[in-house]
């Protein structure tokens, strides 16, 4: 069945690589991005497909409803795929105000304007709503006990989902994926954090002793999963979305090190991220029986990811000037140093 998305937060990470992988699949489907352009949002990330018929750019924020209805109507939207959201931990522990208003006012506008119209609605959530997992695999019908500010607004997003489901018998189905990389990821995150400022010839700033353990995937995997369930999802239903395997920070870094072919030197242990989770690792059997399976490892995903960005500094470097000096400046000035083994 040919369908017409309204994928919000299009213009970000995951949203891009989902629009492309929608309209590079199925030829009748068209995709309409809503997204606001925070400092996330990127067009270049849509620069490919900018001409394409079946596409059409909405500048608006989904808190605002009237946007949304808009938007809806205009387009014949039958399907609302929501990638919108604040997504980085360290901004969430200083300045939470933006992840309530997006991750859940937005989420539950996004909901009553599919309730109103009768859509099929997905939420693009986050392992990190089961928050820190000390040994075993969280699967989908265990707590969610979030620890940060953005863990929590995921969690109330994903909530909020559960019970339109419920109460209005709506359509709808969550993924809750683990940490992404790959191409045009925004360089707060670590990955091409890391990666970038080891190009610039810059040190990598590990949080504590490094040992947490995150399961890296390729947002490719991820967004073949998201595509399964949207299509063949069961209603009301959650779907984790990983490798199924965590690695230690300093397996990340390594990798990312022989990739590029620098030296350990650059490693400098910071000061840790408060309430910093150690560990997540997801149960990922329910998507494997509806028939994804992840087709790289998280070692195959950073080194994929530090080529891309090898290749790619004009999409990057624009960026890393500017404001996000500003924000490196705050989150990194004032963490004590712990240790560096060039030191
Ligand atoms: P991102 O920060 O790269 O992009 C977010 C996008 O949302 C940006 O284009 C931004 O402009 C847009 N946006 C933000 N607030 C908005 C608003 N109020 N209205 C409209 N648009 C708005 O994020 P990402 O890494 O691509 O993550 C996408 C989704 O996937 C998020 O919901 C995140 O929680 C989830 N997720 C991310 C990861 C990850 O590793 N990055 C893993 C699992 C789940
Ligand atoms: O697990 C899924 C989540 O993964 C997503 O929901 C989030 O949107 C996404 O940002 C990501 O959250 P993390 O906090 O795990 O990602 P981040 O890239 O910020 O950090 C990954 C790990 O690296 C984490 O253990 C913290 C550590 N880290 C991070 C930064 C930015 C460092 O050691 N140094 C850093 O400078």
């Amino acid at each position: 069945m040919p369908r017409t998305m309204l994928v919000t937060g299009g213009a970000g990470f995951i949203g891009a690589n989902f629009v492309h992988l929608v309209l590079r699949t199925y030829p009748q489907d068209r995709v309409v991005v809503f997204d606001k352009l925070t400092y996330a949002g990127n067009l270049e990330n849509l620069a490919e497909v900018a001409d394409d018929p079946r596409y059409t750019f909405v500048h608006a924020d989904i808190c605002d409803r009237a946007a949304v209805e808009q938007a809806v109507t205009e387009h014949g939207v039958d399907t609302i795929v929501n990638f919108a959201a604040e997504s980085h931990v360290d901004r969430s522990i200083t300045e939470p105000d933006a992840f309530i208003k997006t991750d859940v006012n937005g989420t539950h506008t996004l909901l009553e304007v599919a309730r109103e119209h009768g859509l099929r609605y997905h939420q693009v959530s986050t392992d990190e709503v089961y928050g820190h997992v000390a040994d075993g695999a969280s699967a989908e019908g265990d707590p969610l006990e979030p620890r940060s500010p953005y863990a929590a607004s995921k969690a109330a997003g994903d909530l909020l989902v559960h019970a339109y489901h419920v109460t209005y018998g709506m359509h709808t189905t969550i993924t809750r994926g683990t940490n992404n990389v790959g191409p045009f990821q925004y360089p707060e995150k670590v990955v091409p954090l890391f990666a970038t400022n080891a190009l610039e010839g810059g040190r990598l700033p590990v949080y504590g002793d490094g040992l947490q353990e995150r399961d890296y995937q390729w947002v490719g995997d991820h967004c073949e999963a998201i595509d399964l369930v949207i299509r063949e999802g069961v209603s009301g239903e959650a779907y984790n979305v990983g490798t199924g395997t965590s690695i230690t920070n300093m397996a990340m870094v390594e990798v990312l090190l022989d990739t590029l072919d620098k030296s350990r030197d650059l490693i400098q242990h910071v000061e840790d991220r408060p309430g910093h989770d150690r560990r997540y690792c997801v149960d990922v059997s329910k998507i494997e029986k509806l028939g994804w399976t992840s087709r790289h490892t998280p070692r195959e995903a950073i080194a994929r990811t530090v080529q891309w960005y090898v290749d790619n500094p004009g999409w990057w470097e624009p960026i890393k000037s500017g404001a996000f000096r500003e924000y490196y400046e705050k989150n990194y000035g004032s963490r004590a140093v712990l240790e560096s083994p060039g030191a």
